[in-house]
């Protein structure tokens, strides 16, 4: 056999000893029911100007006393690959609209005021095990349109070297406002549940949610 030859032949054996591992890790996540978290798309106001406060409490800016204004909350969860293991160290960049629905974006037309006491925006990672953990507030809806509300979320960009980077959005459950979202009523009916935190309890008087990411 000619050397050409020879080197195809070991070229195509390690392309398909990739397909078949490929194929063995898509199953293992099927068979473990374990579906990537649905991507979504960023949106316009991811922030512009930078902020030296971008820690796990939003609910406060260094060197303000007062705290944000509307309901506080903690979110919990943590970052696994499609096989179900942890994935620790990961940068999880956050923002969202404030209690009453604007974002601390120059370019957001909403009429609503800022708060200046809401961080808005953060940047922390995941930890042993995979999990995370951040305190806000619950962010308002806000016109998308004149016909189209869009129901609070929060947007996040997921990144950890070896994984496919995630931008994703995660809703509250039970918003009406779910129902007729553009984007939300766009994915399959499988991933929705994914894309939604669960109450898990309280810390206080302080409401839990968990929101789980699987990663690629
Ligand atoms: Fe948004």
């Amino acid at each position: 056999m000619k050397d050409k030859s020879k080197r195809n032949l070991i070229k195509i054996g390690i392309l398909s000893g990739i397909a078949g591992t490929l194929g063995a890790t898509s199953s293992l996540s099927k068979a473990l029911g374990i579906i990537p978290t649905p991507a979504e798309v960023e949106g316009p106001f991811y922030p512009v100007v930078n902020q030296q406060d971008k820690d796990f409490d939003l609910t406060k800016i260094d060197g303000r006393q007062a705290v944000a204004d509307g309901t506080h909350i903690i979110i919990k969860g943590r970052i696994t690959d499609i096989s179900g293991n942890p994935v620790e160290n990961a940068t999880i960049d956050l923002w969202q609209a404030n209690a009453r629905g604007r974002y601390r974006h120059p370019r957001d037309p909403n009429p609503q005021s800022l708060d200046p006491n809401f961080q808005g925006w953060a940047i922390i990672n995941s930890g042993k095990d995979g999990k995370f953990r951040f305190k806000t507030v619950k962010p308002g809806a806000y016109p998308a349109s004149e016909t189209w509300v869009r129901p609070p979320h929060i947007h996040f960009k997921i990144s950890r070297r070896g994984h496919d980077p995630l931008i994703t959005q995660m809703y509250f459950p039970e918003e009406k406002l779910n129902e007729t979202d553009l984007l939300l009523r766009n994915k399959k009916t499988s991933e929705r549940p994914l894309m939604i935190a669960k109450p898990i309890g309280q810390e206080g008087k302080i409401a839990i949610y968990q929101y789980n990411i699987v990663l690629t």
